[in-house]
């Protein structure tokens, strides 16, 4: 990037964030400038949805590809009707159960959301996040904020406010640091735009909770479970989705989904750590996997425990930031166990496959 900006961090209290930092943030915001926030899941990197010059600082900063739309964060239903064609009863269903939370709608887009926020689509994504340091920096701005994950682009989604630093540093004006997100991988995205919902990205609220609210089954984008980038779209009849078409939650280090039962797995990984003696590996484990690494005495360069295969909610809070401790122990491939795809485990395999790019093992 040419001009390196002086990055401030303000530190704020996520429950009780102090009025004067939100406002000093704010007061970036609609001087058309970049704030990083914490949000439930994952920081976003916010500017000012209606002004096309601070959105387009987003896409430099992350060295996003323009194709890629952005999600408005709105801090109220209001705000959401004014930035769409038409609210479906669907989407009044759906936000009033799941909002502020970890949703994202994509509807017919309104007159005034500007071509950089949807990559020209006709369509719109909106979220209404549960955390008061988001909710208190869209109201205090008075705008929709434009928000990606505060990542550079292809990277892990940033979970805590050093991450944010590290990948983004010099390139934005402002960073919220508000500690560790709670949800840690990303909102779920549920496309409301056609004749049948479609889910594009997994995330925070289930598969099976939407289709509780909508009492209708969801289908999954084809791309959901595959780590191939733009993979099988066409083959159902459903529009790409953007998100899939570039490579993503990729740690610098090779990552190797290893799929199987428990007994399965840390075989699978014993053998691999016999027959490759010169790669530095790291293992992203489960908790029932580790008394076997343990008795085993497999000593990989780096092992990180991500939590139950049955609590899934605590591995996905984990999962990102482990990716980036594997690649700060400098290892050259990352091993990591698969978990049932249910509940959040869907968002966890989604997230394992596409960082995979489906080398499993
Ligand atoms: O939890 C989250 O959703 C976080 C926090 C910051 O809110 N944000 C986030 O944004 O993950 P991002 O940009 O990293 O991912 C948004 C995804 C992208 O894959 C993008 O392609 C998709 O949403 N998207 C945005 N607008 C869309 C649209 N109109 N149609 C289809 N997909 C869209
Ligand atoms: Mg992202």
């Amino acid at each position: 990037m040419e001009n390196r900006l002086e990055t401030r961090i303000l530190r704020v209290d996520p429950e009780h964030p102090d009025p004067a930092v939100i406002a000093a943030a704010a007061e970036v915001i609609k001087q058309g400038g970049t704030v990083a926030f914490p949000t439930e899941t994952v920081y976003g990197l916010g500017a000012n949805a209606l002004d096309p010059e601070a959105v387009m600082k987003i896409f430099r900063a992350k060295g996003r590809p323009r194709g890629n739309p952005l999600i408005a964060h709105i801090a109220s239903l209001a705000q959401a009707r004014t930035l769409v064609a038409c609210w479906p009863p669907a989407a009044e269903a759906l936000a009033r159960r799941f909002w502020p939370g970890p949703l994202t709608l994509i509807l017919p887009r309104g007159a005034g959301v500007p071509d950089e926020v949807t990559a020209g689509l006709p369509t719109v994504a909106l979220r209404l996040p549960a955390h008061p340091v988001a909710l208190a920096l869209i109201e205090a701005s008075g705008v929709p904020i434009a928000a990606p994950s505060a990542n550079i682009s292809g990277r892990p989604s940033p979970t805590c406010a050093g991450h944010v630093w590290k990948d983004l540093a010099g390139r934005i004006d402002l960073i919220l640091d508000g500690g560790a997100t709670e949800v840690g991988v990303e909102s779920t995205i549920l496309d409301l735009s056609g004749p049948r919902p479609v889910l594009l990205r997994p995330g925070g609220v289930s598969r099976e909770e939407l289709e509780r609210v909508l009492e209708t089954e969801i289908l999954l984008h084809p791309a959901v479970l595959q780590g191939g980038i733009g993979a099988a779209e066409g083959e159902l009849d459903v529009a790409p989705s953007p998100g899939t078409l570039f490579r993503h939650y990729a740690p610098a280090a090779r990552v190797l989904l290893v799929s199987g039962t428990p007994q399965e797995q840390a075989a699978k990984i014993k053998n691999y750590l016999a027959e490759h003696p010169g790669v530095r590996a790291g293992v992203l484990a489960t908790t029932e996997n580790f008394p076997f690494y343990q008795a085993e005495g497999i000593l990989p360069a780096y092992l990180e425990i991500l939590g139950s295969r049955n609590c899934p909610e605590e591995i996905a809070g984990r999962l990102f930031s482990a990716l980036r401790n594997c690649d700060d122990a400098g290892v050259d491939v990352i091993l990591v166990e698969a978990i049932p795809a249910s509940g959040i485990g869907l968002a966890v395999m989604n997230r394992l496959c596409r960082a995979a790019e489906n080398r499993i093992l």
